[in-house]
């Protein structure tokens, strides 16, 4: 049986590709879920599997080396898929320096820790063992707006946000192991991911949020700036996909050419929101374009993000099998159906939920 660590699990997509996993799976692996609960971090997102036997959780700092040491001593650890990050470009904006220790140290932690559970005497590295770090689009910087240019695995990196450069650094811990030591590692460069489970700050969720409110949908600059927007569970696919399938030591861009403006993408929701929800439902008379407001730019805002996702289909086969018409509207379904996930994660109640659920274990 296979054993997975997983970093980052209580987020956005590490919870949604624990759910991917015992899905396809089953009881043919054990997962390890690693996390440090922060703001974006929720135990609620993995409630209905946290009994299973074959999963466990443990609470812990990536960037605690001797906690993660601990892990790696304790049991035998064949995959490592670390999703643990800070995630909003916003935030790295206001505060760089905690996005500079978990997403650059808090890497090289990882590395190591799997580096020493793993490497023999003589160098190499004991048969079948696997990490796989999780990168973004960002890295590349931002694309004119012509629809024609695209990011290759070969495109320069030009990160401008702490947030992609934090992330464009880790890549390159994780290269620098690949070309030195052999390491056995792949990394994944990943578009704009949408579905359940992400923390209402990210554009989609917001506006989801917002607008059943009846609050502003603030849009920064003229709202035209373009990503590239791809389902969560084809991300956690991929994900599967080139840890199993790819070539070691080699980066995979996941994405499915599905540019949309930011502008689009928020009249998408609020015409879904007017489909799905009932008349007799009150909410629905807060939804209107009338909450679109144009507010300041983000500063240093890229343009447009747009994956070549050639290599992959190419060498693994992998492709998306969520169009954006029924992602986002299997998305915005789903936040209706958890409003009290929403409520949770808003209000703070999520922590609450881990001390109390954890406490004295
Ligand atoms: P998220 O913010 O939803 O989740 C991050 C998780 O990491 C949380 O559970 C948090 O508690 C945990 N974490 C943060 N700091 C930690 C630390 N020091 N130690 C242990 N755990 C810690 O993020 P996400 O959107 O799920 O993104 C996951 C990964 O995918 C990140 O590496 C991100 O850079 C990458 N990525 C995200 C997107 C996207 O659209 N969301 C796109 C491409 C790549
Ligand atoms: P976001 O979801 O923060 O992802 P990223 O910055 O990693 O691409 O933002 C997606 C796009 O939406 C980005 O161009 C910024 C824009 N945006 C808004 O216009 N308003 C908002 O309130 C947010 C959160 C984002």
């Amino acid at each position: 049986m296979r054993t997975y660590l997983v970093t980052g699990g209580a987020g956005f997509i590490g919870s949604n590709y624990i759910h991917y996993m015992f899905r396809k799976y089953d009881n043919e692996i054990r997962i390890i879920n690693v996390d440090k609960l922060t703001y974006a971090g929720n135990l609620e997102n993995l409630k209905d599997i946290e009994n299973r036997e074959n999963y466990s959780f443990v609470k812990a700092d990536i960037c605690d080396k001797e906690a993660i040491r601990k892990i790696f001593k304790d049991n035998d650890i064949d995959r490592v898929v670390h999703f643990a990050a800070e995630s909003h470009v916003d935030r790295s904006i206001k505060n760089p320096e905690v996005f500079i220790e978990t997403n650059v140290l808090g890497t090289a932690t990882m590395l190591n820790a799997a580096k020493e559970a793993w490497e023999k005497a003589d160098g190499t590295f004991a048969e079948g063992k696997k990490f796989l770090h999780v990168s973004t689009d960002e890295v590349y910087g931002s694309l004119p707006d012509d629809g024609k240019s695209f990011f290759y695995e070969t495109t320069p990196y030009d990160p401008h946000s702490p947030y992609s450069a934090s992330k464009a650094s880790s890549d390159f811990i994780v290269k620098s192991y690949i070309d030195t030591y052999h390491f056995p590692a792949n990394i994944t460069n990943t578009s704009n991911n949408y579905g359940p489970y992400q923390f209402p700050e990210k554009l989609i969720p917001l506006v989801i949020n917002n607008c059943l409110q009846g609050k502003e949908l603030p849009v920064y600059g003229d709202g035209r700036n373009i990503r590239d927007w791809l389902f969560v569970d084809d991300h956690a696919k991929g994900i599967d996909m080139v840890q199993e399938m790819g070539t070691l030591g080699q980066k995979y861009n996941i994405g499915g050419h599905n540019e949309r403006r930011n502008i689009d993408i928020i009249k998408t929701i609020i015409h879904t929101l007017q489909e799905i929800l009932p008349d007799d439902d009150p909410r629905k008379a807060n939804v209107s374009e009338d909450l679109i407001t144009f507010v300041t730019d983000r500063k240093g805002h890229d343009r447009r993000y747009a994956i070549a996702p050639d290599k992959i289909k190419a060498e693994i086969g992998w492709f998306p099998e969520t169009t954006f018409e029924v992602g986002i509207k299997k998305t915005v379904e789903w936040y209706l159906a958890h409003m009290d996930w929403m409520e949770n994660v808003t209000s703070g109640t999520y922590q609450k939920y881990y001390e109390d659920m954890y406490s004295g274990r």
